[in-house]
């Protein structure tokens, strides 16, 4: 009667309710009586609201509330860091005084009976601010870069590590390059905005709440309302795509939750879509230097990275910019650092690769760089400095398929008929170029437990609180039930998305599969001991619960990460700049692949990313108020279909015991590490020009 499920590409199985407009999103979830919020931001970017007049708002039919620092409640704020808030920093505290951190920051909030008289009324506010001159660009002579708190302890995380002596190797070599690389603040911008209703029952509250971390909104929003956790109820089965804006609980929640419990009815709050971009965290932008040197036969010698992100002054967001290049390399001299620049902005965020994707950027064009000083083939280069261990952690890996990825790639790319020389490919008059760079994202595993039971009727049902942004999370697990407890797809039903629910950790670092999958497998296999205890007999149910945790040990012994390869061809019109991405080729070794169609599914949603980081996708701000001036979908540019060519992920078969016990690693990440590096030395290399600055635009193509 068993089935194998894991492995077969089986279809969505949510995807008839998506494209039927079946599948519920928070804002989906009206409730009887339920009025409207909208959010007010500040017009400046740092300063005193010293006034909020607030008469012909109130006068407006239909306007229930105007809450502002002056009249809002004055909320517990009990301490709280979930697993994915800063660890050094306080968050925002809504409403709570006069100060003004950011732009747009909230400084009131109308309830209305409808959305529109809600919108008008908060047109109607007149607030008078006593504005100072912001800081809100990382060159700016004002801004000081600092050691994050949280890097200063030993290990992986730390700011600064260094093994060997860098300085020395990178003087003493013949052949160095050194250069300065600049990757713009990018935005999320997902489809679905980030959206609350917020319901209470007395003392109890539902949220139905757009969230990565249902377990974590719950236990934020009881610290900061200083009610037990038990009382709040987070609900979100379904996620208009996320990338990291979700993970965190942002102000709006706390908003929602407290304009509901004002007005004594539910409240919906959607941000809008210029709000999601000072709202809901951003990719920061980051400044960086890489150092390289190498023996003439293109063995490195020495490593020099050095990160600074931009982040807010009321928290340190840190991300994992430098701390590929320890590992990704055999290098005997390295060193990395990592700083941070306050500034006055809003708290940055993971966005997909967070970290990984501008650090291997820089690392990966320097390389790019030393392998045309070198005259030497990039690949060829990569080949030559193949580690046989994590050199950072003196460990090996759980398992490393670089080298395949190497081969796979470059061989279903046609790497080998590339010609060396900048300028040398041309298709007509379009100026042709391959680039290719290495990707890589740890393969992370968190503590998840998950509920399953069987039912008279022979059909299971499975809890966990996780959430499905997109990556197929549902059909995934259903899969590994379906799998272990012997059942058709069709005999399992998925549920996720539920605080009440087994906690699971963050719907990030791409670590679901891997986190929630052994949870659900260890779940299903107790229920499975029990039905055998019972003879095959099911008279009522039987429920087996499981918690699934990191094998600590293994993960002491081992360096455990995903390692990809990617591939990219670029055509550009040599009159105009324009550079169109027409193939891009990745091959990855990130362990079991559980549904090779939702993996290369995720695979094409990572390179769109990576081609719109590498091209596009650049936040603006204003230095006058530090406002985002392009949020909007029409100037904050993103690929659509026409941009996007061919798209083609490789998995290499890789067995890696020790990772966790469905050998799986994770693909989100991975997929949009890498391309924006393969993409710049593609542009390299029809163009001759090395550009360090992403996005990579017309103006820096066209000679003046
Ligand atoms: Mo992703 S940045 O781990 O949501």
């Amino acid at each position: 009667m068993s089935e194998n499920h894991i492995g077969q590409p089986h279809a969505r199985i949510d995807g008839r309710a998506k494209v039927t407009g079946n599948a519920r999103y928070a804002a989906d979830f009206n409730q009887p009586g339920q009025a409207y919020a909208v959010i007010v931001g500040a017009s400046i970017g740092l300063g005193r609201v010293l006034e909020v007049d607030d008469e012909a708002a109130r006068q407006l039919p239909g306007v229930l509330a105007v809450l502002t620092h002056v009249n809002a409640p004055k909320l517990a704020y009990a301490p709280h860091k979930g697993f994915i808030d800063p660890a050094h920093g306080e968050r925002l505290h809504v409403l709570q005084d006069d100060r003004v951190q950011f732009y747009g920051q909230p400084v009131a909030l109308v309830v209305a009976e409808t959305l529109d008289q809600a919108e008008h009324a908060a047109g109607l506010l007149r607030i008078r601010y006593a504005a100072e001159a912001p800081v809100s660009d990382p060159l700016d002579k004002r801004a000081e870069a600092v050691v994050p708190e949280a890097g200063r302890e030993p290990g992986p995380r730390s700011a600064d590590r260094v093994r060997g002596d860098p300085e020395a190797a990178l003087a003493a070599a013949a052949i160095r390059i050194d250069a300065g690389y600049d990757a713009a603040r990018e935005n999320h911008v997902p489809i679905e905005p980030n959206a609350t209703i917020a319901a209470w029952s007395g003392d109890r509250l539902t949220l139905w709440s757009k969230s990565q971390f249902v377990v974590n909104e719950q236990a934020e929003i009881a610290a900061i309302l200083g009610i037990p956790a038990e009382h709040v109820h987070v609900i979100c089965p379904f996620i208009g795509g996320a990338f990291g804006t979700s993970l965190r609980t942002w102000p709006h929640v706390t908003l929602a939750a407290v304009a509901a419990r004002e007005v004594g009815r539910p409240v919906k709050l959607v941000l809008s879509r210029r709000q999601t971009f000072h709202l809901a965290g951003h990719r920061p932008r980051t400044l960086q230097r890489v150092a390289l040197s190498a023996t003439p036969d293109g063995k490195l010698t020495g490593i020099l990275h050095e990160g600074t992100g931009e982040t807010s002054r009321y928290e340190q967001f840190v991300e994992a910019l430098t701390s590929v290049t320890p590992f990704l390399y055999g290098c005997p001299n390295v060193r990395t650092s990592y700083r941070l620049a306050p500034l006055d902005i809003s708290t940055p965020t993971y966005m997909r690769g967070p970290g990984e994707a501008t650090g291997v950027f820089a690392l990966e064009c320097a390389m790019d760089e030393l392998a045309y000083a070198l005259e030497m083939d990039p690949l060829e280069l990569r080949r030559r400095n193949e580690p046989r261990m994590d050199e950072g952690l003196q460990l090996p890996f759980s398992s490393r398929s670089m080298l395949a990825c190497y081969e796979r790639g470059a061989s279903a790319f046609g790497w080998s008929r590339r010609t060396h020389a900048p300028g040398s490919m041309r298709d007509g008059r379009m100026r042709i170029g391959w680039g290719m760079a290495c990707a890589t994202y740890p393969a992370f595993h968190g503590e998840a437990s998950a509920r399953v039971r069987l039912l008279p009727d022979g059909t299971a049902e499975v809890e966990a609180a996780a959430s499905d942004m997109g990556p197929g999370t549902y059909t995934s697990i259903t899969q590994i039930a379906a799998e272990t407890l012997g059942l058709p797809m069709s005999g399992v039903r998925f549920r996720l998305g539920q605080s009440d629910f087994p906690p699971t950790p963050p719907h990030g670092g791409s670590m679901t599969l891997a986190s929630v999958g052994s949870a659900v497998r260890s779940a299903c296999l107790a229920a499975r001991d029990q039905l055998e205890a019972r003879a095959g007999r099911i008279d009522g149910s039987i429920e087996a619960s499981a918690t699934a945790s990191p094998d600590a040990e293994a993960r002491q012994r081992f360096s455990m990460h995903a390692f990809g390869a990617v591939f990219v061809e670029v055509a550009i019109d040599p009159d105009v700049g324009t550079i169109r991405v027409r193939r891009v080729v990745g091959a990855y070794g990130a362990g079991r692949i559980v549904n090779p169609r939702l993996a290369a599914s995720q695979c094409t949603g990572g390179m769109v990313g990576g081609i719109g980081m590498a091209l596009m996708e650049r936040t603006a701000l204003d230095p006058r108020d530090g406002r985002p001036v392009n949020s909007h979908m029409a100037d904050y540019l993103l690929p659509v279909n026409l941009d996007i060519g061919t798209l083609e992920p490789h998995f290499v078969d890789e067995v890696d015991p020790h990772v966790n016990q469905l050998g799986v690693k994770g693909l989100g990440e991975i997929a949009l590490v890498g391309v924006a590096p393969a993409v710049a030395n593609a542009v390299f290399h029809a163009t001759g020009k090395r550009i360090r600055e992403l996005p990579i635009r017309i103006e820096h193509l066209i000679e003046h």
